[in-house]
């Protein structure tokens, strides 16, 4: 059985004025435990709204998303155990890139200790613990990926949503795949 199922997904966007835009049709599609899968389309054709409906920030029109065999479409998205990185990078400017794990972490009712102890061991797993005291204005593109994907490491299903990896360079690809290699490392 796979990890993450989607079955029968339609999604239609309806404004009021507006024709209705039917985004996703009759997607099926199976992501199995420890599998790192990238959609790739034309633009439009529905890449994102499949991801937000799986990260739960849309919801589907028709068909079901479960979860390890539990439906989880119709649960909010905090309850989905799904981390979702956006297209930006998501650093607060402030704050040094330690600190900026550390404070994404801090939502999750952790101890101070244990905060320090998944900083290290992150920043290691999608190797930036060498830049843990640089701000993000200085340090490189991948490597600011890198820091806004790290709190996330070790969720059952990591998304990154993004439209740059395709024309941008190898580097960041890779920032990808190490991020979600190492999730997947740490979620087992
Ligand atoms: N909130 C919305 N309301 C109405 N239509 C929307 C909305 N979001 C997306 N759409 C439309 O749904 C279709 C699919 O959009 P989506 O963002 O999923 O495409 P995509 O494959 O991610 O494209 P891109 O590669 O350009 O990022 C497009 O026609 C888009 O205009
Ligand atoms: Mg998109």
């Amino acid at each position: 059985m796979g990890t993450l199922e989607l079955r029968g997904i339609d999604k239609v966007y309806r404004s009021r004025g507006k024709p209705a835009v039917h985004a996703v049709r009759a997607l099926d599609m199976d992501v199995r435990k420890g599998e790192i899968v990238a959609l790739l389309g034309s633009s439009g054709c529905g890449k994102t709204s499949t991801l937000r409906m799986i990260a739960g920030f849309e919801s589907v029109s028709s068909g079901s998303i479960a979860l390890n065999g539990r439906r989880i479409d119709h649960l909010a998205p905090a309850q989905r155990k799904v981390a979702m990185a956006f297209e930006g990078y998501s650093l607060y400017p402030p704050l040094t890139v330690r600190e900026n794990i550390a404070f994404a972490l801090k939502s999750r009712q952790l101890s101070r200790a244990e905060i320090a102890r998944r900083v290290g061991a992150i920043a290691q797993l999608v190797e930036i613990d060498d830049i843990l005291e640089s701000f993000p204005r200085s340090i490189s593109g991948g490597q600011q990926q890198r820091a806004s994907l790290a709190p996330w490491c070790g969720m059952p299903i990591f998304i990154c949503s993004t439209s740059r990896w395709g024309s941008s360079s190898r580097s960041s690809a890779r920032s990808c795949a190490v991020g979600s290699r190492a999730s997947w490392r740490s979620a087992k």
